[in-house]
């Protein structure tokens, strides 16, 4: 059975020479999606690299259900089961190819070459990127990588996923785009965002990390602002959180 429940319990950590970080801290990712704000620095990365064991708590743990995530094993369990889309695509592609990088998830997993690359191949076109496949990550722009490293993520068909300021780089056709791929998505969520309208558009709870301390909100601040862009006083039509 798939996991429904992923969560942090009683979590201490800081990074070594720096201040404590989390003291005690508590949070569960069940049904649902979560928003998480709070300033540069408050530990917004921190606590989703402490879910999927890129730094290791000093007391506390990190649970799947019932089950607590401590042996190798575990960790391989809960990466399988867990999407975390950096916030720096750069740290996330590693591959010469978008195809190579998108269709290494399911490779890894025991499909078949063939298999591998049809699934990468239909992710890419879900996500507005055909023709992409034989493109060198490295000369890709940030947008487009962004745009590619969800592929390699929503590519594994994950449980949870984790998404660390998903809008970054990119445009406002783009960025709207991807509020649809979230609609469809029906699976729980954490996204980190300094977009608040982004975040008022693909979310139902706002968590705010301040020192430490996660406080629950439910979407209660999150609202719109005026704006500019380029159509200058031509007529134009605005869709619904449409940026354009
Ligand atoms: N590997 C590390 N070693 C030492 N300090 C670190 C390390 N990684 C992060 N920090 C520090 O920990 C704090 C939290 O960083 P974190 O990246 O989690 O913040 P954030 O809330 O994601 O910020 P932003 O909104 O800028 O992305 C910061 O003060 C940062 O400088
Ligand atoms: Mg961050």
């Amino acid at each position: 059975m798939k996991p429904s429940c992923l969560r942090l319990r009683n979590i201490v950590f800081g990074h070594p020479a720096r201040p404590p970080l989390f003291k005690d801290l508590d949070f569960a990712i069940g049904a649902g999606r979560i928003g998480l704000i709070g300033q540069n620095g408050s530990g917004k990365t921190t606590l989703l690299q402490l879910i999927m064991g890129l730094y290791h708590p000093e007391k506390g743990r990190v649970m799947l259900d019932d089950r607590v995530i401590q042996s190798r094993a575990d960790w391989c369990y809960l990466r399988r089961h867990v999407g975390f889309l950096f916030q720096d695509a750069d740290d996330q592609l590693f591959s010469p190819t978008v195809i190579e990088d998108v269709a290494f998830g399911p490779l890894n997993l025991g499909d078949s070459p063939e298999i591998s690359r049809r699934k990468g191949e239909r992710i890419l076109a879900r996500l507005g990127l055909a023709g992409f496949e034989n493109r060198l990550t490295h000369h890709l722009s940030g947008g487009e990588k962004k745009m590619v490293a969800l592929a390699t993520i929503l590519v594994m068909e994950p449980c949870f996923l984790l998404l660390d300021e998903p809008t970054n780089n990119l445009d406002p056709i783009t960025r709207k785009r991807l509020v649809t791929i979230i609609a469809e998505l029906d699976i729980p969520m954490v996204i980190i965002s300094h977009d608040w309208d982004f975040l008022s558009a693909t979310t139902s709870l706002i968590y705010s990390l301040e020192h430490g301390h996660l406080h629950r909100s439910e979407t209660a601040c999150l609202h719109t602002h005026p704006h500019a862009h380029p159509y200058g006083d031509h007529p134009h039509d605005h869709g619904e959180h449409d940026h354009g």
